[in-house]
């Protein structure tokens, strides 16, 4: 006979029969979570199945999707108080604990994803078995939130599988598919279906009466090398200055998770859980977290769902043109053809489309390796590379991707425009010339927009789209229903010279250019700007874009702007790319000197382009003015109209040009400094460095009101 009762988010089921007790999380919404509700029903659930006679096994299960995604964001967002934190995560950790110590077997049955908190309830579990389903996965993703693992996972995992797995999992906020969670341990057992999970659970229980977790056993050995041995030191020290290198310090949850690990895996293991707790509950209340929530979580997941934007259920795009097959065209007519759309790559040289053609058939080889041989030939086989410009008639989209060049931009315009299908969408990848001017060679200005894309395009999620004076809501609706199609991230932005992205980038790297000829010494200027949380220092980004693009777009960018250039900066970049012939990586001298296409130091000789020494220099006023500069253009931009959303300034910032993702974006960097606190550093800033750095009136009108960006939480 079986039993059930329900008890609200998770159902209680008692098969007689095989004395095994089914717990169904089912919470209200479409997934289940760890949140208060979790917590309540948890802490009845255990007990119902403790009491029931003759009980042999739990079988932990979901009537969702997915097993259970991990914390409830919603509470974690809004949690201030690290004490309330640390009493809270204590209490899950006692649940779970509870349930591994409850004295029969519990497997988790993985008919869907098991992701951080839901995994670590998984951990807790005493085995793991999963559907074999590629779209199911695993992990503890909490670091990309600015969180660690707090309901055990930083001491479960490592006393699993050792110190260096979990640390690949738990430092990097890794998920893992099914089949290679088996292979990594993560899993214990793969079945083919729901009902195969099921049957393999109940066997399981029956074969392992009284099973208990490893270090809950006599004599459990750590796997090696265990903490406090010489070479698990050495291991966790080699560990930190690794991350300590990669992250340059910015970012604090890996810190802490390393440092939950290292000292809790040496005590007990309750002991263990409040290390792990103590720092859960510092880092998930502190503002590191809640800005990395903010951008990370709730602005990211606004933009991919297109929140405020138009839709259509007319896309009309099935062919879809590539003018230019160069290094942007290239991969743009790969991730178009993945998406499922025949492409037409078309340039001017024969040379050019081999190239892009051999870079297609690399990206089918590295990143469609889920594909079998006639499917992968199929996506290459809906690329046709051309040099006649007529296969380009019946396109319904025709992406240029020519030289950064306006007039040849009107030329190709006016030559292909004609050939598009009736309702065709004419859109450019420039990176900076304004959508407005380009569409005055065309003649339907309606359907004429800007899609700004990253390189390299099979990897960077952004999508920057830009709107010309003429350009309608329905070519914008299409446009971003292509988007969905080829699965990028859209901002959506009005034109002006270089848009957003490239406009606060460009801020970046000037900064940078201007720090060195003020004097601060080039390797602080890069190592200031990790510290600050930026992906890669701004000499070593300017010798990836090349330093003759830089100077030829500054002058674009006066001229365009309407804005005259007062840099130091600038007379430095015209001098290395003039005079001493340093163009960039590419060329084998930029900022850095180069060998055999390897970054070497920083080349000595930009020391004498520099004017002496600045009066005061340091890490902080370096990072800071930096990352300040950025953010003083994203005002700019929002001041001017070109931002039309204020999520967007962050999405954009931090997946388009790797603007410090501990920051939370470019308004929240704003917001944590206090704004009335970046006026007064700007116009300090404007009477030591020049005028270009007094703040914007709309940074000081916000002062004024007491505004800011975001809500405070
Ligand atoms: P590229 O120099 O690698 O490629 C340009 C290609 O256009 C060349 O293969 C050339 O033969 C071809 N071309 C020139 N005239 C043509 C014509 N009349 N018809 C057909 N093809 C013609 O340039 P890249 O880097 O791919 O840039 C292309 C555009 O994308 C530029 O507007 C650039 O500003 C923009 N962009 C570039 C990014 C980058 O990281 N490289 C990022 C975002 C945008």
């Amino acid at each position: 006979m079986t039993t059930t009762t329900r008890n609200g988010a998770i159902g209680l089921g008692f098969d007689e029969r095989t004395g095994i007790a089914t717990l169904t999380l089912r919470m209200e919404g479409k997934a289940n979570k760890i949140n208060d509700a979790f917590g309540e029903a948890f802490a009845e659930a255990l007990p119902w199945a403790k009491a029931r006679p003759g009980l042999k096994g739990i079988i932990l299960a979901s009537a969702h999707k997915d097993f259970c995604v991990g914390a409830d964001i919603d509470m974690l967002y809004a949690a201030r108080d690290p004490a309330a934190m640390y009493e809270r995560v204590r209490a899950l950790q006692t649940g779970y604990r509870a349930l591994e110590t409850c004295g029969v077997p519990v497997v988790a049955a993985l008919t869907g994803s098991a992701l951080g908190g839901g995994y670590e309830l998984a951990l807790s579990c005493h085995r793991r078995i999963a559907v074999d389903d590629p779209r199911i996965q695993v992990g503890l993703p909490e670091v990309m939130l600015g969180v660690i693992p707090g309901g055990g996972g930083t001491q479960r995992l490592p006393r699993l599988l050792g110190f260096q797995a979990a640390a690949d999992i738990i430092l990097q906020g890794k998920t893992v598919r099914a089949p290679k969670a088996k292979d990594l341990g993560l899993c214990d057992e793969l079945c083919p279906d729901a009902a195969g999970v099921r049957a393999a659970a109940e066997q399981w229980i029956a074969a392992n009466a009284g099973f208990q977790q490893p270090w809950d056993r006599a004599g459990y050995r750590f796997p090696p090398p265990a903490p406090g041995t010489a070479d698990a030191r050495d291991m966790l020290l080699v560990g930190s200055a690794m991350l300590y290198k990669k992250t340059a310090g910015a970012f604090l949850a890996p810190q802490y998770a390393i440092s939950a690990m290292q000292e809790g895996c040496g005590l007990a293991f309750e002991r263990g859980l409040e290390v792990e707790a103590r720092y859960f509950a510092r880092l998930a209340t502190g503002d590191q977290a809640k800005d990395m929530i903010r951008t990370l979580w709730y602005h990211r997941t606004a933009a991919e769902k297109h929140q405020g934007l138009p839709g259509t259920d007319r896309q009309g795009i099935e062919k879809v043109g590539i003018l230019g097959a160069g290094m942007m065209g290239g991969a743009l007519g790969w991730v178009c053809a993945q998406a499922g759309y025949r492409v037409v790559l078309k340039d001017i040289r024969q040379p050019a489309l081999d190239a892009a053609m051999a870079h297609c058939r690399k990206l089918t080889e590295e990143r469609a390796k889920h594909l079998d041989a006639p499917a992968r030939e199929a996506l290459l086989g809906r690329i046709a590379p051309t040099l006649e410009l007529g296969e380009l008639r019946g396109c319904d989209l025709v992406i240029e991707a020519v030289f950064e060049d306006l007039n040849l931009k009107h030329t190709v315009t006016r030559e292909t425009e004609p050939l598009l299908a009736p309702e065709g969408i004419w859109a450019s990848n420039t990176s900076a010339l304004p959508i407005t001017r380009l569409a005055e060679a065309s003649r339907h200005p309606e359907r004429f927009i800007g899609m700004h894309f990253f390189s390299p395009v099979e990897q960077m999620p952004l999508l920057e789209i830009i709107m010309g004076k003429g350009t309608e809501e329905q070519t914008l609706a299409r446009s971003l229903a292509f988007c969905r199609q080829i699965k990028k991230t859209p901002i959506v932005v009005n034109d002006g010279y270089a848009f957003y992205t490239t406009r606060v980038f460009s801020a970046y790297l000037m900064e940078g250019a201007q720090l060195v000829a003020e004097g601060h010494a080039p390797a602080l200027v890069e190592w200031a700007a990790r510290t600050a949380g930026m992906v890669i220092g701004p000499l070593q980004v300017f010798d990836e874009v090349t330093l003759t693009l830089v100077r030829k777009a500054m002058p674009q960018s006066e001229k365009f702007s309407g804005r005259k250039l007062d840099l130091a900066g600038f007379d430095l970049l015209v001098k290395m790319v003039d005079e001493h012939k340093r163009y960039g990586r590419a060329a084998g001298a930029g900022f850095y000197d180069y060998e055999g296409g390897r970054r070497q130091g920083i080349w000595p000789g930009l020391a004498t382009l520099a004017a002496g020494k600045p009066a005061e220099s340091g890490i902080e006023l370096v990072g800071r003015r930096l990352l300040l500069a950025q953010a003083v253009e994203a005002v700019r931009a929002l001041e001017d109209g070109v931002l039309v959303r204020k999520r967007d300034a962050e999405v954009g910032a931090i997946f388009g040009l790797g603007f410090a993702p501990n920051t939370g974006g470019p308004f929240s960097f704003l917001d944590r400094l206090g704004i009335p606190n970046a006026v007064a550093l700007l116009r300090s800033y404007a009477e030591k460095y020049g005028p270009r750095c007094a703040p914007p009136a709309l940074l000081v009108e916000m002062a004024r009101k007491g505004e800011r960006f975001f809500d405070a939480v």
